[in-house]
């Protein structure tokens, strides 16, 4: 699979059926994160694997109304992450920037081994702190649901969730968002 086809076919899917989760499969998610650009290569991600079913269970408790169905999902990967490990110029931050691209490449290469990695941000990260031991002082960012597509709808989404899944979202046309030259946006 090419970038773009991987691009292309990543979904946010919420119907999803079990798949087998090994070191292997971990380390090379990781090994894209590793990899990513970074300010200064100060490499600010830190990602949980969780993947033992009790864990599993226990963060189900930190999902929002509205994402059980995550509760299908064989892995989640929780994303931290601290602001003084990356750099701050001014008044621009850039741990967040670099987080979710070493996470996008992880989302993308998930795509290319036929998985669903879908993120979130519907969750309380006092719960995920509590499940997981993180300190008060690393945020807890977003959460990436993982599992393997499943062509079942999963009874516990919503309508709008629905039509989602069968119809990828409708996005802004190129023009609303890019510029030429100069700014002309509003
Ligand atoms: C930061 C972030 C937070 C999101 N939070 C949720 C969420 O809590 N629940 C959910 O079902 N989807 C969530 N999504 C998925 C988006 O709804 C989805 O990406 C969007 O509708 C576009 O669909 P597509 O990714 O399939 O193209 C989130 C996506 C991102 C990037």
């Amino acid at each position: 699979m090419d970038v773009k086809e991987a691009i292309e076919k990543r979904r946010a899917f919420r119907s999803l059926e079990p798949v087998k989760i090994t070191i292997d499969l971990i380390n090379d998610l990781a090994s894209c994160a590793q990899i990513t650009a970074s300010c200064f290569n100060n490499q600010p991600w830190q990602y949980i694997f969780v993947y033992d079913p009790k864990v599993l269970k226990e963060m189900h408790e930190a999902l929002s109304k509205g994402n059980e169905w995550a509760h299908k999902a064989s892995m989640i990967i929780v994303i931290i992450g601290k602001k003084d490990d990356d750099c701050v110029i001014y008044d621009r931050v850039y741990y967040r920037f670099d987080i979710g691209m070493a996470t996008e490449a992880m989302i993308l290469r998930a795509t290319e081994l036929g998985l669903v990695a879908h993120p979130i941000a519907g969750y309380s990260p006092k719960k995920t702190r509590a499940v997981l031991d993180i300190p008060n002082d690393i945020d807890v960012i977003a959460l990436v649901i993982v599992g393997k597509h499943s062509d079942k709808i999963n009874p516990d989404m919503s309508d709008k969730q629905i039509k989602d899944e069968k119809k990828r979202p409708e996005r802004k046309a190129i023009g609303d968002f890019v510029f030429h030259n100069e700014y002309r946006g509003k």
